[in-house]
C-alpha cells in the first residue's frame, strides 16, 4: 500500500523520535496528576497507542468518536457525539490526543464540550497541524510536525476508510484517485 504514496511527509522514525519527546514532556507535565488520555476515533488511534507506550508512567485512555453535521462536510463545526466518554472528567486533568488539526473546528468543539464537563484541565496534543487550514484558533499544547495544507494520508489517517495502517505520513498518488 506505500506504492500508493506520491510522497513521504513524515516517516516511521521521525515520527517515533517526535513521539519519544512529546512523551517527555507530556510525563514531566503530569507527573503527580490525576490524568486521563482522551482519543478521538478513529484516526488517533495510531498516536495514542505509540504515546501511551512512549510515556514512563501508566495512564487510563478513554474515547470519543463524533460526526459533523450538516452537509456531511466538517465546514459547519457543529459537531455531534457518536460515542462519548465512558466515565466522568471532573477533576481529572485532560489530555485530548488527536492525529491531525486541519480546520481546528472538531478541536474546538470537542475541547470546549470537555471543558465544560468541570475538569482540572484540558490539553491537546496532536500529531500534525495545518497551519494554513485553520478557521478558528485552537490553543494546542504539543505539535508532532506542522504540515503543508495537502490531504495526507496514513498513520491513522484515512482517504475513503484506507491507508490507516501505514506506518508513514505522506500523499497519495493521482492513480488512486481515478
Ligand atoms: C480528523 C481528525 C480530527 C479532524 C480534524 O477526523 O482526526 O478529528 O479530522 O479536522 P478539523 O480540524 O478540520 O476539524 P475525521 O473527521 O477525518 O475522522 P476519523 O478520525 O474517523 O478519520
Amino acid at each position: 500500500m506505500g506504492a500508493d504514496l506520491e510522497r513521504v511527509l513524515i516517516t516511521e522514525d521521525e515520527i517515533h523520535a517526535k513521539l519519544a519527546e512529546l512523551a517527555e514532556e507530556i510525563a514531566a507535565e503530569y507527573a503527580g496528576k490525576d490524568v486521563l488520555l482522551v482519543g478521538v476515533l478513529k484516526g488517533a488511534v495510531m498516536v495514542m497507542a505509540d504515546l501511551m507506550r512512549a510515556l514512563p508512567m501508566t495512564v487510563p485512555v478513554d474515547w470519543m468518536a463524533v460526526s459533523s453535521y450538516g452537509s456531511g462536510t466538517k465546514s459547519s463545526g457543529v459537531v455531534r457525539i457518536l460515542k462519548d466518554l465512558d466515565a466522568d472528567i471532573s477533576g481529572k486533568h485532560v489530555l485530548i490526543v488527536e492525529d491531525i488539526v486541519d480546520s481546528g473546528l472538531t478541536l474546538s468543539w470537542i475541547r470546549a464540550n470537555l471543558e465544560s464537563r468541570n475538569p482540572a484541565s484540558v490539553e491537546i496534543v496532536t500529531l500534525l497541524r495545518k497551519p494554513e487550514a485553520a478557521k478558528v484558533e485552537v490553543d494546542v499544547r504539543w505539535v508532532g510536525f506542522d504540515i503543508p495544507n495537502e490531504f495526507v494520508v496514513g498513520y491513522g489517517l484515512d482517504y475513503a476508510e484506507q491507508y490507516r495502517g501505514l506506518r508513514q505520513v505522506g500523499t497519495l498518488a493521482p492513480h488512486v484517485y481515478s
